[in-house]
């Protein structure tokens, strides 16, 4: 482990444990949030600031907007969750960061104020993997989880289906072929004239509608992988062919099908692997649908479902404050001239 000058930072003089504090930061995208969490689970505070207001007008996250607006609260953001926490610089044993995948300038921010105060604290810095952060969203709740369970990951970029087999150790299920979850619900919504973010709008919506309203195929994609763009385009005809259809109706039956191939594959992969639950996390994780219907699937097939608060769902530093706990352990330190990986993979992709 080292800090400054490449001396030992002030963490290497002790073990990881239960008492660690660390102090996560998370920027990769349109949430500037930072966290402090003590021994990988005690969540001391959490505290996301959303720039959705600032992207809504362009119907989806701006790259220089998103920058720029995390540069200016970055500092803010971290001392209110000192303050809520009620650490002092001197109680942190680490500072972590998310370092991909995402936007770049967004996560040279969130990375660049981490490593400053790592510098200046005298402690480790530790790069944290987003979807890795997700994963580990999860487990804050039930830390003691008998593994393995699988994780689906719905978020407005990503949809996988993964084995969580052991801490560090995840293994790829399936992923979609098109549109992530998230990417769904945002175009159906927009195309309904929802606005955005669409997901939630969608969701509100549809607890007046029918699901069954409108007969949409669930697409049965061999293995694992998802698609749903076939399910955006048959709203999109449907809605055209009969104008009449009411809204609430529309978002209600494509919510269904959405969820409905979501809970089928993920159940299928936890009967596979002899899973002992089913972990939801990403933002889509928060819509009521996939919730209910996941928890009866799990309570229909003996295992348990960990559904997260739906804070923890969508983007926050608490779940990168805790990944880094199991980094730091098992890993060490990140060094601190290590960079951002936009494009970073959960599981290490080799050559084809
Ligand atoms: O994980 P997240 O906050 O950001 C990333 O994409 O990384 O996920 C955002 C996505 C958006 O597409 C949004 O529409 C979707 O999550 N979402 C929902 C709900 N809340 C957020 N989708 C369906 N139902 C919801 N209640
Ligand atoms: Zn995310």
């Amino acid at each position: 482990m080292t800090g400054r000058d490449g001396r030992p930072g002030r963490g290497s003089d002790h073990p990881v444990d239960h008492s660690t504090v660390i102090l996560g930061i998370e920027t990769s995208c349109d949430e500037t949030a930072a966290a402090v969490v003590v021994g990988g689970t005690e969540v001391r505070s959490n505290v996301v600031s959303s720039q959705v207001d600032l992207h809504a007008r362009f119907g989806g996250v701006v790259p220089e907007i998103a920058g720029r607006a995390h540069e200016q609260v970055i500092t803010s953001i971290v001392a209110e969750a000192m303050v809520e926490a009620g650490t002092k610089p001197g109680e942190i044993d680490a500072v972590a960061a998310t370092v991909g995948p995402g936007l770049v300038g967004s996560l040279l921010v969130g990375v660049s104020a981490a490593k400053a105060l790592a510098l200046v604290w005298d402690v480790p810095f530790v790069g944290v993997n987003h979807l890795e952060a997700h994963l580990y969203a999860g487990l804050l709740d039930e830390p003691e989880i008998e593994l393995p369970i699988v994780t689906l990951l719905v978020s407005g970029g990503h949809t996988m289906l993964v084995a969580f087999e052991d801490h560090g150790r995840y293994r790829m299920l399936g992923s979609t072929l098109d549109d992530a979850a998230g990417e769904a619900f945002d175009k159906v919504a927009r195309f309904l004239g929802l606005g955005y973010p669409g997901g939630p709008a969608i969701d509100a919506v549809a607890m007046a509608g029918d699901p069954e309203a409108l007969h949409l195929t669930r697409p049965m994609i061999e293995g694992y992988d998802f698609s749903f763009s076939g399910i955006k385009t048959a709203v999109i005809q449907a809605v055209r062919a009969h104008p009449e259809l009411s809204t609430p109706d529309v978002a209600a039956s494509f919510q269904a099908a959405v969820t409905d191939t979501l809970v089928a594959k993920a159940r299928r992969a936890a009967r596979d692997l002899g899973a002992s639950a089913i972990c939801l996390g990403g933002g889509v994780a928060a819509n009521s649908a996939l919730r209910e219907k996941l928890c009866d699937a799990a309570t229909e097939d003996g295992i348990q479902a960990l559904l997260p608060s739906r804070d923890m769902c969508t983007d926050n530093a608490a779940m990168v404050a805790a990944t880094a706990w199991w980094r730091l352990r098992a890993d060490g330190p990140t060094g601190l001239g290590a960079g951002v990986d936009p494009a970073l993979s959960l599981v290490p992709t080799g050559p084809a």
